[in-house]
C-alpha cells in the first residue's frame, strides 16, 4: 500500500523531534498504523538554520503555505505555534479536506470551537494530544479510556517550564531568571516565556481538559489564571513545616453551582504523589465517578516527549482514514451536538482552604483580632503558625491555613485584616487544596 504522505509545518524543536522520531521508529509506526508515514515536505522560518534531525528526504520550503497546498500531502502537522498564521494554515487545510495534527494548546484552547466545527464540515479529524502536557495521552486517557464515567474533577501540573523552576528553586536555591534561562535553553519553554510563568500556558492547556472532561465548549477566556511569580522562598519553607508542597495547578470542578476553572498556585499534602511530581514532568490527576483517582504522569515538555505525542496522533489519523467520519471519536469526546452550557465559575464564587502569610505587629490581642475578622466572614482557622521576629524588628510572620471558604468572603477578610494597624502589607494568599 501508498505511504502516507505528511506535510510538516516548523522544523524547531518538537519539529525536528518528529522527524527523529518518525525516522528511528519508522518500521514499528508501519506496523502498528498499517502503513508507511512519510514526511515529504516540511516547512522552516529560516532554510539555512542547522537543524537536530536529518532532513534529506523532505523537500524544504520557507513557505508553509506551499506545504498545506502540496497535493500529494494527506495530513498536516502543525508545530509552528502561535494563533495568527498557525490558524490560517490550519483552515486552510481543513479547507482542501486535509487532517490536522497539531501541538498548539494556544491555537486549539482560543480558535478550536471554530476549527472542529469547519473539521467536521469537511470530514477531517483535527488531533491535539501533543497540546497538553507533552508527551503523557491525557487527551485519549479522558476521551477514550475514561469514556464511561462522570468526571468530577481534575488537577494538574500542566507546564514543564513553571514546575522546573520551582523544583529548582525549592531544591537548589537557585534564582528565577537562572532557571527560566535554562528551560529555554533546553526547549522546554514557550516563545514569549512569561506564557509559562503567568499560567496562561496552563490556562490553555485546562480550557482543553475541561472541554474534554465535562463536554462544554473551550473556555479559555474564563479561566481564572495566576502565575508563579508571586511565591516566596519562605512561603515555600512555611508549607514544608506544614506538611505541604506548592505546585502550580490547573484546576477542574464540576460543582452544583457550575465549573471551576483555575490556574494558580496551590498547596497540596506533600504525601499525595502529585506533590513529589518535580522538574519538567507533568502529572494529572483525574478523580471520576467509577473509576475513583487516576494519575497520568510523564514529561510534559521537549523535543522527543512531545513528538511521542505527535506521532501518536498521526497512526491514529492513519488508522481512522477510510472510516467513516460520524463514526470517528469526537474532537471534544461529546458529540458536537451533545455539549453543555453549564457556566464556568467566577473566581469569587469558588470554595477552596487557604494559606495566608501576614506580617503582624508582636503585642497582645493581634492574633485574635485577626481570627475575629475570619469568623466574621464564617471562616474556620484550620491552623497557626507565628514565626520568630525577623532581624530584631517587631514584627512577626504569621501564618494560617483556613478550612474551605468561598473566595467572595475570604476576599472580605482579608479587605479587613489589611486595615488592622498591626498588620503590615499585604497579606499573602495561596489556595490550598487536599486533592481527596
Ligand atoms: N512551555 C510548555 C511547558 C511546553 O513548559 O510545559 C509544553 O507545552
Amino acid at each position: 500500500m501508498e505511504s502516507v504522505k505528511i506535510g510538516l509545518l516548523g522544523l524547531g524543536t518538537v519539529g525536528s523531534g518528529t522527524v527523529n522520531v518518525l525516522q528511528r521508529n519508522a518500521e514499528e509506526i508501519a506496523r502498528r498504523a498499517g502503513r508507511e508515514i512519510q514526511i515529504v515536505c516540511a516547512s522552516a522560518r529560516d532554510l539555512t538554520r542547522s537543524r537536530n534531525c536529518d532532513v534529506d528526504t523532505i523537500r524544504l520550503t520557507s513557505d508553509p503555505m506551499e506545504v498545506v497546498c502540496d497535493p500529494d500531502v494527506e495530513i498536516i502537522v502543525e508545530l509552528i505555534g502561535g494563533t495568527t498564521l498557525a490558524l490560517e494554515l490550519v483552515l486552510k487545510a481543513i479547507e482542501q479536506g486535509k487532517h490536522v495534527v497539531t501541538a498548539n494548546k494556544a491555537l486549539i484552547a482560543l480558535h478550536g470551537n471554530e476549527i472542529f466545527a469547519k473539521a467536521s464540515d469537511k470530514g477531517v479529524m483535527v488531533a491535539f494530544e501533543a497540546a497538553v502536557a507533552g508527551g503523557i495521552p491525557i487527551i485519549k486517557a479522558l476521551r477514550e479510556g475514561l469514556t464511561g464515567n462522570q468526571i468530577e474533577w481534575l488537577a494538574g501540573i500542566i507546564n514543564g517550564t513553571g514546575n522546573f523552576i520551582l523544583t529548582e528553586m525549592r531544591d537548589k536555591g537557585r534564582a528565577f531568571e537562572d532557571v527560566l534561562k535554562e528551560a529555554q535553553e533546553l526547549g522546554y519553554a514557550e516563545a514569549d516565556p512569561t506564557f509559562d510563568v503567568e499560567g496562561i500556558d496552563a490556562a490553555h492547556k485546562l480550557a482543553i481538559l475541561a472541554s474534554i472532561a465535562f463536554g462544554i465548549p473551550l473556555q479559555f477566556e474564563k479561566v481564572f489564571t495566576e502565575g508563579i511569580g508571586a511565591i516566596g522562598k519562605e512561603d515555600v519553607v512555611y508549607a514544608e513545616e506544614l506538611g505541604y508542597r506548592i505546585k502550580h495547578l490547573g484546576i477542574a470542578r464540576k460543582t452544583a453551582e457550575g465549573i471551576e476553572l483555575r490556574v494558580h498556585p496551590t498547596l497540596i499534602p506533600e504525601k499525595r504523589l502529585i506533590a513529589n511530581v518535580d522538574g519538567v514532568m507533568n502529572a494529572v490527576l483525574v478523580n471520576a465517578d467509577a473509576v475513583g483517582p487516576t494519575l497520568y504522569y510523564g514529561a510534559g515538555a521537549g523535543a522527543e516527549p512531545t513528538a511521542s505525542a505527535v506521532v501518536a496522533d498521526i497512526v491514529d489519523v492513519v488508522r481512522m482514514l477510510t472510516s467513516d467520519p460520524e463514526n470517528r471519536v469526537p474532537h471534544l469526546a461529546f458529540q458536537s451536538n451533545a455539549l453543555s452550557d453549564v457556566a464556568v465559575l467566577p473566581i469569587d464564587e469558588v470554595v477552596t482552604a487557604y494559606y495566608l502569610r501576614l506580617c503582624v505587629e508582636d503585642k497582645p490581642g493581634v492574633l485574635a483580632e485577626i481570627a475575629q475578622l475570619l469568623a466574621d466572614q464564617q471562616i474556620s482557622i484550620e491552623a497557626l503558625l507565628q514565626k520568630e521576629p525577623v532581624d530584631g524588628q517587631s514584627v512577626v510572620p504569621v501564618i494560617i491555613l483556613t478550612q474551605r471558604a468561598v473566595e467572595r468572603e475570604l476576599n472580605r477578610a482579608i479587605y479587613a485584616i489589611e486595615k488592622l494597624d498591626t498588620v503590615r502589607g499585604s497579606v499573602i494568599r495561596i489556595r490550598l487544596e487536599t486533592l481527596k
